[in-house]
C-alpha cells in the first residue's frame, strides 16, 4: 500500500518518528493523528530548532541600549489631570460610537492553579462565589448599558478547554449578554519537540500539542474571522485582558482614549512594581522601540537598581491589559518581510512513549514548548503607549493555589475595592489598617463595575444599606 503524502512529507523532513505507532492503530486513531500532523507547520518547526535549539541558542539576552520605558503617569501619582479627562471623554465616544469590543485570552492550561476546567469557570467573589466568566461577563453587560452600545466580547479558547468553555456559556444563559456578540474562538497549537528538534509524541498515535501563547491571539483573531466581524461591525479597538484576573476594568474609558488620542496601534496598562523582584515583565525601550523584557530575563542587578530619589528604576510592571488596533492585528497575523512574533522556548517534563510505545513520565525536561507572547507585537505597533494604572484598580489575578495571587488575595483586593467605593461615598465601613472591611461585602458589577458607576448607582440608592456582612449590592 502506498505510503500517505503527509507521512512521507514527515519523514522527508526528518519526523517520520511521528508516525512510529501508526499502522498498529484504530482507523479512528491514525485519522486523527493525520489531522493533527496537517496542523503542523514543519518549516516552522525545522527555523525553531536551527534557532531557539542550536547550542548557542538561548545565550545571553539582549540588555544593549536598555533604558526604562515611559510612561503616561496616572493623576494620583502626579500625570496631567486634565489630560487625563480629555483621555476618558475620548473613550466615551468611542465607545458610544461602537467601536470597542472586549477580548479575553482564555487559552492557557492553568496548571498552577491545580483547577481542572477552564480558568474562567473558577469561582472568585467573596459572597456569591461568581466566576471570573461571570465578573467578566456583567461588567461587559453594564459598560455596554452605560454606554447605549451592547458590546461584542470575543474569547480565545484552547482545543482542550473549547467545548467546556462553550457549554459554560450556554449553561449559565451568557449571563445576560445577547448570545450573538459572544464569540469563541480556538487559538492555534505548537508541538513539542525533544532536544534534537524531533516532534514528541504524548501517546503512540497522538502528538504532544500545546496553545501556542497568548502571543497566538492575533494570528487566531485573523483566521477565525473575528476580524472580519469586527470591520462589519464598525468595530477598530480591542480592549485585551487575561481570564486570571477580575479586579480588571475590562473596558476603560480613560486608558482606551489615550490609545484613540495617540493613534496607538497598541496601548499598554502598566503599574509600579510593588517591590524589585516582583515576578512581572517590565516595560523598557530598547534602540527606540518598546519592549516587555520578562522578569526571568532582567538580571536582578537592573531589577533592584533605583533612581536618585530611592525609586526602582526599572519599575514599569507588565499587568496584560492592552488596547489592540485591528488593523495593527491583522498586519501582525499576515506577517511578512521582518513583521513576525519571536517564538520563546521554554523545557518542560513531557510526558511521552518509548520505543516500545509505553507510557513514559519524564523526571527532568525532556523537550521544549514553544510560544507567542503579545507584547512582542509592541516594538512593531506605531506609537505605542505605557499608561499607569493604580494596582488596586486593575489588578489581582489568581495564579496560585495558595500564596500570592492566589484566591484568598484576590477574594481580598475585591472586598478593599468594594470598601473604597463604599467609603469614597459616604457609607461608613470599619476596614483594618490595609483597608480589609470587617464585614464581607460584594458589589455586582451590574450596580457598579468601577467608581463612576458605583458612585452614581449609590447616590439614587434610597434607603441606604448598613454596610454589614452579607451586604451584596445588585
Ligand atoms: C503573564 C505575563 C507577565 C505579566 C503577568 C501578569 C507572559 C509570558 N507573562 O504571566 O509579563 O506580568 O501575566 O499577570 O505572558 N494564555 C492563552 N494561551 C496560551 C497561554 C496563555 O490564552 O497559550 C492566557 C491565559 O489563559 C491567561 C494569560 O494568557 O489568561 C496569561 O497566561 P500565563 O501563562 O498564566 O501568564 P503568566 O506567566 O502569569
Amino acid at each position: 500500500m502506498a505510503t500517505h503524502p503527509l507521512i512521507e512529507k514527515f519523514q522527508r523532513a526528518g519526523q517520520g518518528q511521528v508516525f512510529a505507532f501508526h499502522d498498529r492503530g484504530s482507523a479512528d486513531e491514525q485519522r486523527r493523528l493525520l489531522e493533527d500532523a496537517a496542523e503542523i507547520d514543519l518549516e516552522e518547526v525545522a527555523r525553531l530548532t536551527r534557532t531557539l535549539l542550536a547550542k548557542n541558542a538561548g545565550g545571553a539576552v539582549d540588555l544593549s541600549g536598555l533604558a526604562p520605558a515611559p510612561y503616561e503617569k496616572h493623576p494620583a501619582h502626579g500625570g496631567d489631570a486634565v489630560a487625563w479627562s480629555a483621555a476618558k471623554a475620548a473613550g466615551e465616544v468611542a465607545l458610544r460610537a461602537g467601536r470597542v469590543a472586549a477580548f479575553t485570552v482564555a487559552g492557557g492550561q492553568g496548571t498552577r492553579l491545580g483547577y481542572d476546567g477552564p480558568k474562567g469557570t473558577f469561582p472568585v467573589t467573596p459572597l456569591k462565589q461568581k466566576t471570573l466568566f461571570q465578573v467578566f461577563a456583567e461588567k461587559i453587560l453594564a459598560a455596554g448599558r452605560r454606554y447605549g452600545r451592547p458590546l461584542h466580547w470575543f474569547i480565545m479558547t484552547s482545543h482542550a478547554n473549547h467545548a467546556a468553555t462553550e457549554a459554560f456559556f450556554a449553561g449559565q444563559d451568557f449571563f445576560g449578554l445577547d448570545r450573538a456578540r459572544v464569540h469563541f474562538f480556538r487559538q492555534g497549537r505548537m508541538p513539542a519537540v525533544d532536544f534534537s528538534g524531533k516532534i514528541i509524541l504524548e501517546a503512540k498515535c497522538s502528538l504532544a500539542l500545546s496553545p501556542d501563547g497568548h502571543g497566538g491571539s492575533l494570528r487566531a483573531l485573523e483566521r477565525s474571522g473575528a476580524l472580519d466581524l469586527m470591520a462589519r461591525e464598525g468595530i477598530d479597538t480591542l480592549s485585551y485582558f487575561q481570564v486570571d484576573n477580575p479586579l480588571v476594568r475590562c473596558i476603560d474609558p480613560a486608558f482606551i482614549g489615550w490609545h484613540v488620542l495617540r493613534r496607538s496601534e497598541l496601548s499598554s496598562k502598566m503599574v509600579t512594581k510593588a517591590y524589585a523582584e516582583e515576578k512581572v515583565g517590565v516595560f523598557c525601550v530598547q534602540h527606540g522601540k518598546v519592549v516587555v523584557l520578562e522578569y526571568s530575563d532582567l538580571p536582578m542587578t537592573l531589577q533592584r537598581e533605583t533612581d536618585a530619589g530611592g525609586q526602582l528604576r526599572y519599575l514599569a510592571g507588565n499587568i496584560a491589559i492592552h488596547v489592540l488596533d485591528r488593523e495593527f492585528v491583522r498586519r501582525m497575523a499576515r506577517g511578512g518581510e521582518g513583521v513576525a512574533l519571536p517564538f520563546h522556548r521554554a523545557d518542560k517534563k513531557i510526558p511521552t512513549v518509548d520505543a516500545a510505545g509505553a507510557l513514559v513520565k519524564p523526571e527532568k525536561a525532556n523537550g521544549v514548548k514553544f510560544e507567542l507572547f503579545v507584547f512582542d507585537a509592541l516594538p512593531f505597533a506605531k506609537h505605542p503607549l505605557v499608561v499607569e494604572t493604580l494596582r488596586r484598580d486593575d489588578f489581582s489575578p489568581v495564579k496560585n493555589a495558595d500564596g500570592v495571587d492566589s484566591p484568598q488575595t484576590c477574594r481580598d483586593d475585591q472586598l478593599r475595592q468594594f470598601a473604597r467605593w463604599l467609603d469614597a461615598n459616604g457609607a461608613v465601613v470599619q476596614t483594618d489598617a490595609s483597608g480589609l472591611p470587617s464585614a464581607a461585602v460584594e458589589v455586582s458589577p451590574l450596580f457598579g463595575y468601577d467608581e463612576d458607576s458605583f458612585a452614581e448607582a449609590w447616590k439614587s440608592r434610597t434607603p441606604k444599606p448598613r454596610v454589614e456582612s452579607g451586604l451584596y449590592l445588585e
